[in-house]
């Protein structure tokens, strides 16, 4: 499990002191060697971004700062085999209304549809790099295919999707794994949870898939939950029909072409 750290306010004014004192820069390249951070992380540390806890407790290690005495809050995070996304165009406007419906409105299933290729994974991703310093837990699974391509893999059972997620949470193995034991945690923790390309379990319907729409039905009729499960698909899951509403805390987004955003982006390619 990967986690997150984010320093805080005050934290920065002691690791300043520190720094001083060591005769480096905010920014200095023998700094981030000393940690074996990039000069691009140890800036986001000093922007009060997430940074991974590895390079954050070497940051504050190598000037001599215990790193819990400045951490503001941490993510425990699990993106298994989400995409990186390093450029990203547009859709600033779908970004906003999942940062709304997810933070503000707090909608426990949000899907995102649209068809193949048209940009779901890559906005799901970038959308959950904004917001999940709102949630304890992030945890990404993709139900089609491993990140080497020529590997294809079936989308896991929904008990064996059960026992990943808890393993997660608990830290241990559990044979036994229910779908309570799992609402009850996503009860007790803000949890962020991705299903990415539902439509592997979609199309199989078979066996051992059914739990999938339990899952997505407890979640959506859950009352209170502080946690939220996004779903990428290209077709909307039966479950999702039942329950949406646009005031409703079960939505989905219909996500279209880049549309103006692609002729902003070709300008901006020409003007520059
Ligand atoms: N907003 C965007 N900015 C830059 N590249 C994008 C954007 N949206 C999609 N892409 C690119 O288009 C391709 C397909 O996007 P993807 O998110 O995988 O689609 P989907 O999940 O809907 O099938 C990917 O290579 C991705 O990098
Ligand atoms: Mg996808």
């Amino acid at each position: 499990m990967a986690s997150s750290l984010r320093a805080s306010p005050q934290g920065l004014k002691t690791v300043d002191q520190a720094r001083i004192g060591k005769g480096w820069d905010r920014q200095s390249a023998a700094w981030a060697d000393a940690a074996k951070a990039s000069v691009a992380t140890l800036k986001r540390f000093w922007q009060k971004k997430y940074i991974q806890a590895q390079f954050f407790i070497d940051i504050c290690a190598v000037v001599g700062v215990h790193w819990q005495e400045i951490v503001d809050s941490f993510v425990n995070e699990d993106w298994d085999e989400a995409p990186d996304v390093p450029v990203f165009y547009g859709r600033m406007e779908e970004l906003a209304t999942l940062q709304q419906w997810i933070v503000q409105d707090h909608c426990r299933v949000v899907a995102v549809l649209g068809m193949g290729g048209i940009g779901k994974t890559t906005l799901a991703v970038r959308c959950v790099e904004q917001i999940k310093g709102e949630f304890e837990y992030v945890i990404w699974r993709s139900l089609t295919r491993s990140r080497s391509a020529s590997t294809f893999r079936h989308p896991p059972s929904a008990s064996d999707l059960l026992a990943s997620l808890l393993f997660f949470f608990h830290q241990k193995q559990d044979n036994q794994a229910t779908l309570s034991q799992l609402v009850d945690y996503l009860r007790q923790h803000r949890c962020l949870v991705v299903l990415d390309d539902l439509d592997a379990i979609l199309d199989s319907a078979g066996e051992g898939y059914e739990g999938y729409g339990e899952l997505i039905r407890r979640l959506g009729e859950e009352r209170d939950l502080p946690s939220c499960l996004i779903l990428t698909s290209q077709q909307k899951a039966k479950e999702i029909v039942l329950l949406e509403g646009h005031k409703l805390p079960v939505r989905s987004f219909l996500l279209k072409g880049l549309g103006e955003a692609a002729h902003e982006i070709l300008n901006e390619v020409e003007l520059t």
